[in-house]
């Protein structure tokens, strides 16, 4: 079932609650919230006090990008503020098991991130824990970046790894997903749709969610 995962980034932070609201009438069904920490990216973006905040705002389940280093320190704070998903980067993370556990642990929902180049194969070991993977599209740390067309063929790998192993890991893309891209992304096999710049980087984001999603559900088979 493919549901699209607004990306706050790009909204207009002063109006969180607003952007939130509009972005779900428009039917997102999950908050993609990414936080960076000025060193595993050239950014910084936002910490547990806004995610807390963003809990009293919305029901929708809070996926949380973990676009950071020592993400183990922080895991408990993301927690307590209210996240439900958390995805923690491949690269980051020299003991990815031990994360995964403490994030189960704490009764989120693990993922693992993985950049453009990296291969999907390296998380074959760690797969039947995760509750997703999310893919990369571009280098991660600004929104509004042009889509890398070789992730398609890791999306399909991926796929095809879940369906040989029988595991039931959800798949998410994340990064230039948009009217242009949308398609290809869901027939390659995402279902977790990440986009930012596309939802709320024009100040429609409710119609610009419906219209998003409309496309993803027609690439899909879905009738809308
Ligand atoms: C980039 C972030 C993305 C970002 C995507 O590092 O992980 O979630 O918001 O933005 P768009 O959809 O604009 O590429
Ligand atoms: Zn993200």
């Amino acid at each position: 079932m493919v549901e699209l995962l607004p990306s706050i980034l790009s909204a207009d932070f002063a109006r969180l609650a607003d952007e939130v609201a509009a972005a779900e009438r428009g039917g997102g069904t999950v908050i993609h919230v990414d936080v960076m920490d000025g060193h595993f990216v050239p950014n910084i973006t936002l910490g547990p006090p806004v995610v807390k905040s963003l809990r009293k705002a919305t029901n929708l389940p809070l996926d949380c990008h973990l676009m950071i280093e020592n993400a183990n320190e922080y895991i408990p704070a993301f927690a307590d503020a209210g996240a439900n998903w958390i995805g923690v980067h491949y690269e980051a993370c020299p003991h990815l098991h031990r994360t995964i556990e403490l994030i189960l642990n704490h009764g989120l929902k693990p993922g693992v991130v993985i950049n453009p180049a990296t291969r999907v194969e390296v998380l074959l070991e760690i797969l039947p824990m995760l509750h997703h993977v999310l893919v990369m599209s571009v280098n991660p740390g600004f929104g509004g970046q042009k889509f890398i067309d070789f992730s398609l063929n890791k999306i399909r790998r991926l796929a095809e790894i879940r369906e040989e192993l029988g595991l039931r890991f959800r798949i998410e893309v994340d990064g230039g997903v948009a009217h242009d891209t949308i398609a290809q992304v869901v027939q390659a096999g995402a279902e977790l749709l990440v986009a930012g710049n596309a939802v709320f980087g024009s100040g429609k984001a409710e119609q610009n969610a419906r219209e998003l999603l409309a496309a993803a559900k027609a690439a899909a088979g879905i009738a809308v």
